[in-house]
């Protein structure tokens, strides 16, 4: 009996560990440009338009670790690696916090909270309109992202969440707008998004599945 239980255990720890350094690794990685962007901003190593460079240096990590976040379920189908799955949520707290912090810069740093004035400055820009509309789709994903809201939302949860892939969307199309000149690297992540949409289409899923499976 002994014998039989004992390679269970070890191979539930070697994966717990796994998986806690998957966990580790994301944490690091997500937190990694906002430590050093504040090492920058106290060492003074921002460029000569400061408000202008935090604004794009916490504007794009958002919008990597949205990506990334939608990436994680496609991960878990491909690979078989459950330990990813998590990774959803965690990455997409963190879009939303380098996108508080985004939109905090631009209606405080940008505005001085001067509201007349940022309520014209967000119409006057399609790609601010869009950031917002992001904003707000974020804003509610992460307020129901606990499991007591997935429990008193119920089927309504799944659905909401889906959400997630409009504001891969938006959040593309506010890059696209935002960036004076549409390079390789803009197309290149329009590419990554048009791949996850289809990674979670269901015949699509099926088909990694059941291929992984034969
Ligand atoms: C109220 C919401 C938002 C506002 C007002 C806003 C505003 C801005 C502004 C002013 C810029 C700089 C444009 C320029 O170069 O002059 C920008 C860039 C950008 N924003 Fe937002 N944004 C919002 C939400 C978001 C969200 C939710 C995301 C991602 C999830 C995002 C991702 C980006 C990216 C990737 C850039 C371009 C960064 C680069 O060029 O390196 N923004 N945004």
């Amino acid at each position: 009996m002994a014998e039989r239980t004992q390679p269970d255990a070890s191979a539930a720890r070697r994966l717990s560990t796994g998986a806690l350094l998957l966990r580790i690794a994301a944490h690091a990685g997500a937190l990694a440009p906002l430590a050093y962007l504040l090492w920058q901003t106290l060492t003074g190593g921002l460029s000569f338009d400061p408000i202008h460079d935090l604004t794009l240096r916490t504007g794009k990590p958002a919008f990597i670790l949205l990506l990334l976040s939608l990436a994680a379920r496609p991960a878990v189908v491909v690979t078989g690696v459950t330990a990813l799955r998590p990774l959803a949520r965690t990455l997409g707290l963190y879009a939303f916090g380098y996108a508080t912090i985004h939109m905090l810069i631009f209606v405080g740093l940008d505005f001085g909270f001067r509201w007349d004035l940022i309520v014209g400055g967000v119409l006057e820009k399609r790609y601010a309109v869009i950031g917002l509309a992001t904003f707000l789709i974020l804003l509610t994903l992460a307020a129901t992202s606990t499991r007591k809201a997935a429990r008193r939302l119920g089927a309504l949860w799944k659905r909401l969440h889906r959400l997630a892939y409009a504001a891969g969307v938006l959040a593309t199309l506010h890059y696209l707008w935002a960036v004076k000149f549409i390079t390789f690297e803009q197309w290149a992540y329009a590419v990554v998004l048009a791949l996850l949409l289809v990674a979670r289409l269901p015949e699509v899923e099926g088909r990694i599945r059941r291929s992984r499976s034969e």
